[in-house]
């Protein structure tokens, strides 16, 4: 089931994310190359989200004369990790947007009921007038996505303003998060093939959590 028709839906194929992807997919690759290698893809992908930002003039004195040129204008950017494994994405996007804030969302996925808890949400105070990178490696069922951009729009953030970025995304989990918020764009490095019984991504990499942090 990989037949999507969505819009606001990007995979990112670029050579060097795909080559790093497939680096972190394999069971050996262990925890310090699997943060490392996040954090570049990250890196590549805050190039590629970052391509609608507005720019605007401003005038400079270059050493040899005044010269109008761009620079980044209008809304700030925020980013928001899902937690915990979304921590992982966040320093790669902050070395190419350094000046961003950061604002924590903490949900975990019920191991039975598979269903999100909230449990921790800290933002950045102008959330609505900032545009918003939530980032998480992996997009499954998508229950996560819905409840983490939930609590955004709650506090007053602008579905509009939103990308939400990730590593791996199931077909399931980018039909779920895009007809609950249409206006949200989703972005990913790979497109998989679907859930296992557990709702793990199919091929996918694992819990991402646990490889980022060493915690299985
Ligand atoms: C993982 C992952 C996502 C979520 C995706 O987190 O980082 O947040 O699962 O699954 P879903 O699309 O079906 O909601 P997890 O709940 O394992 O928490 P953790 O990051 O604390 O390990
Ligand atoms: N969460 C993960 O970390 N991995 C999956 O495959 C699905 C949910």
């Amino acid at each position: 089931m990989n037949e999507l028709n969505v819009e606001n839906f990007h995979v990112l194929d670029h050579p060097l994310i795909q080559h790093k992807l497939t680096i972190i997919r394999q069971k050996d690759c262990g925890t310090k190359e699997f943060r490392e290698v996040v954090d570049e893809i990250s890196m590549l992908m805050a190039y590629e989200v970052s391509r609608d930002l507005p720019l605007s003039e401003v005038e400079i004195e270059t050493p040899l004369t005044k010269s109008v040129q761009k620079q980044l204008s209008g809304k700030k950017v925020a980013v928001i990790p899902i937690l915990r494994a979304g921590i992982g994405m966040v320093d790669g996007i902050l070395k190419l947007i350094p000046a961003a804030r950061v604002g924590h969302v903490g949900l975990y996925r019920d191991h039975d009921t598979l269903q999100p808890i909230e449990y921790f949400v800290k933002l950045p105070k102008d959330i609505a007038e900032r545009r918003l990178f939530v980032v998480d490696p992996m997009l499954a069922t998508g229950g996560s996505a819905v409840a983490a951009i939930d609590a955004l729009i709650k506090r007053g953030a602008d579905p509009k303003a939103i990308s939400f970025c990730c590593l791996v995304a199931a077909p399931e989990g980018v039909q779920v998060l895009h007809d609950a918020h249409p206006e949200v764009k989703i972005i990913t490095a790979a497109l998989d093939d679907g859930l296992n019984e557990d709702s793990y991504i199919v091929p996918g990499l694992g819990d991402a959590g646990d490889r980022l942090f060493g915690t299985k």
